[in-house]
């Protein structure tokens, strides 16, 4: 199939230069006005596209799925996650899926690091205050928050987002501790002086900030739960740059009002683009919207994996970042 005349369809607006760039290469439809798609333009685009370009606001279950049109063979998402999607009937259907890992890494990792600076020295609060003009002059015990050397950070999900976060948060004098579904190579262990928890309850009810890096897929969806935040420590701050959904939104607002937990850094939700009231009101959580990735490199780079991905499924290879649902 000739890639100029591959009818692509791109959900979200995206930078210009990508835009600009797709112009040239596929016969492309762009979305001028960013407006979210509802689920009817969403099959519309899904029976006239060769390729669908959806993001991560964009949800593609089964039954969307199962209205594809013949002439979809490649959906090239915009984003690391691919929860949104489908990808077990995707693939069922011979739709090949694709992602864009590797180049949001950093970003998000500066993100998660500049929440667990920010929840336990409280800069959120510090902000909140200068902002309505109350500042009244410094004293020696006001606005004491946590120093962050010498504690201990649980990294849930030691791919490449939470790998970061652990060079970040060594650099700052925290131990590095860690929950995945298997360790890490030795020689990475070593480099990050990491600690491997086989227990994830058992790593809980010992850190002192717990990072959540890891997808969402079934097995991780509310991974900490309401019996697994009553293991943590009182004194312990949550930091979310993943999904929402790996979170029982509910139980850490319960937990955070009720001082079971010392505070939250959260940007994502389990019901985006809602936020659980509670936790907008409490003065312990610095929320952010979903901006993990949010540079204008790494949208851009995104953009640019997209691209040669589409190119390269149309030009008869296998695309560098095929999802497979094996992995999960
Ligand atoms: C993106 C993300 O902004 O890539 C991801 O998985 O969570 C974000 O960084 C968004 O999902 C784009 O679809």
């Amino acid at each position: 199939m000739s890639a100029k005349k591959l009818k692509v369809i791109v959900t979200r607006k995206l930078p210009l230069a990508v835009e600009l760039r797709m112009k040239e290469l596929f016969d492309v439809q762009l979305n001028e006005d960013d407006h979210a798609f509802t689920q009817e333009e969403l099959v519309d685009a899904m029976q006239t596209a060769d390729v669908l370009v959806p993001t991560v606001t964009d949800k593609l279950d089964g039954r969307v799925m199962a209205r594809a049109g013949e002439k979809l063979r490649l959906i090239a998402q915009f984003g690391a996650g691919v929860d949104n999607i489908d990808v077990q009937s995707a693939v069922q259907r011979g739709i090949t899926v694709t992602n864009t890992p590797g180049v949001l890494t950093d970003d998000t990792a500066d993100v998660a690091m500049a929440l667990i600076l920010g929840v336990p020295r409280r800069l959120h609060e510090g902000a909140r205050i200068m902002d309505r003009g109350d500042f009244d002059g410094w004293t020696p015990t006001w606005m004491m928050g946590r120093r962050l050397a010498g504690k201990r950070l649980g990294i849930i999900g030691m791919g490449r987002i939470g790998q970061a976060v652990a060079r970040r948060a060594k650099a700052f004098g925290l131990q590095v501790h860690y929950h995945n579904r298997k360790p890490v190579s030795a020689r990475i262990e070593e480099l990050l002086e990491a600690t491997y928890w086989d227990s994830l309850d058992q790593m809980l009810a010992r850190m002192d900030i717990v990072s959540i890096n890891c997808p969402h897929t079934p097995a991780t969806f509310h991974l900490l739960n309401s019996r697994r935040i009553e293991l943590m420590k009182p004194e312990a701050f949550v930091i979310n740059t993943a999904r929402g959904e790996v979170i029982d939104e509910a139980a850490l607002a319960r937990a955070l009002k009720s001082g079971k937990l010392a505070g939250a850094g959260l940007d994502v939700f389990e019901r985006e683009p809602a936020v659980n009231e509670e936790l907008r009101h409490l003065p312990n959580v610095l929320l952010l919207p979903h901006m993990g990735s949010a540079t204008i490199e790494g949208r851009t780079e995104m953009g640019e994996k997209v691209i040669i991905n589409i190119k390269t499924f149309a030009d008869g290879h296998r695309p560098p970042d095929r999802v497979i649902p094996a992995i999960l």
